[in-house]
């Protein structure tokens, strides 16, 4: 299973993409959570200790790594390189593991005009397509926010697309333009999650609001999640109403991708 957590910028990205990596962990998943995010954030909403993710070096910024695999200089444009570089070993060497969960920080991609590939990129996309997948694998990708990286396909080689939505128009909209965009990546499953959610309104407002969107279930908004981001824990562990709902979008998902 591999999954992109998609959305606008601040609904609730990276923490989602924490409670299912870290909840399917739990159940014996062998589970890469890939943070894909320039900002990356998603080892402090796993509760991983300072101390495992302050030396990680994001694997765009490897230089004489990218090299080594594409055959070209990192940051040029225009060379030759291997559009298809050696990327097997990439997870084990260089992913941290706290509580069965596997990080992988990407860093920032080159932007660049769109759809850049360059070497850097190479490396990049054949990791995630190539990430996984035995039985009981589990590739949890937290996407920056936005559209803009995935015309530069860095979606590409996922299964489905979560979309994560605030009760409020303008995720919305970015939710309609990423399922677009999915479509075009030949993305098939784009499944929706709620986040932030205070009441039956919120709710109603959201699937009005997106009636080609198949719901995994809705997060309520939670006062715990502040307490979570303070302590540098996961939210998922902390009581609370979003607890409850991780769990159900968990099973949701399991059994949509035919795996509950
Ligand atoms: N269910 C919730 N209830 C209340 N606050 C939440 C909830 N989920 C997430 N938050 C808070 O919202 C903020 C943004 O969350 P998060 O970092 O997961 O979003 P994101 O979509 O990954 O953001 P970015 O686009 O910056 O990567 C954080 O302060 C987080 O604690
Ligand atoms: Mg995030």
């Amino acid at each position: 299973m591999k999954v992109a957590i998609t959305g606008k910028g601040g609904v609730g990205k990276t923490t989602l993409a924490a409670a299912l990596a870290l909840q399917l962990a739990e159940r014996g998943w062998q589970v890469t959570a890939v943070d894909a995010d320039p900002d990356a954030n998603l080892g402090a909403a796993l509760g991983f200790p300072p101390e495992l993710v302050r030396d990680i070096v994001p694997l765009g910024a490897m230089r004489e790594l990218v090299a080594e695999r594409t055959g070209a200089q990192p940051g040029s444009m225009g060379g030759y390189f291997k559009l298809n570089p050696l990327v097997e070993d990439l997870p084990e060497k260089l992913g941290v593991v706290h509580r069965g969960v596997r990080l992988l920080v990407m860093g920032g991609l080159k932007k660049g005009g769109t759809g850049c590939i360059c070497p850097e990129n190479a490396v990049l996309r054949a990791l995630t397509s190539h990430l996984v997948l035995r039985a009981h694998e589990a590739v949890i990708l937290d996407m920056e926010a936005g559209i803009e990286h995935m015309t530069r396909g860095t979606g590409r080689g996922v299964d489905a697309f979560v979309v994560v939505v605030e009760p409020g128009g303008r995720s919305v909209g970015t939710a309609e333009t990423i399922r677009d965009l999915a479509a075009d990546l030949g993305i098939e499953k784009v499944w929706a999650v709620g986040s932030k959610v205070r009441g039956e309104e919120d709710r109603e407002f959201l699937t009005q609001a997106m009636p080609w969107a198949e719901f995994l279930g809705m997060v309520p908004y939670d006062p715990a999640a502040m307490e979570a981001d303070r302590e540098r824990r996961a939210l998922v562990d902390l009581p609370g109403p979003a607890q409850a709902a991780y769990a159900e979008i968990l099973e949701r998902l399991l059994s949509l991708q035919g795996k509950g």
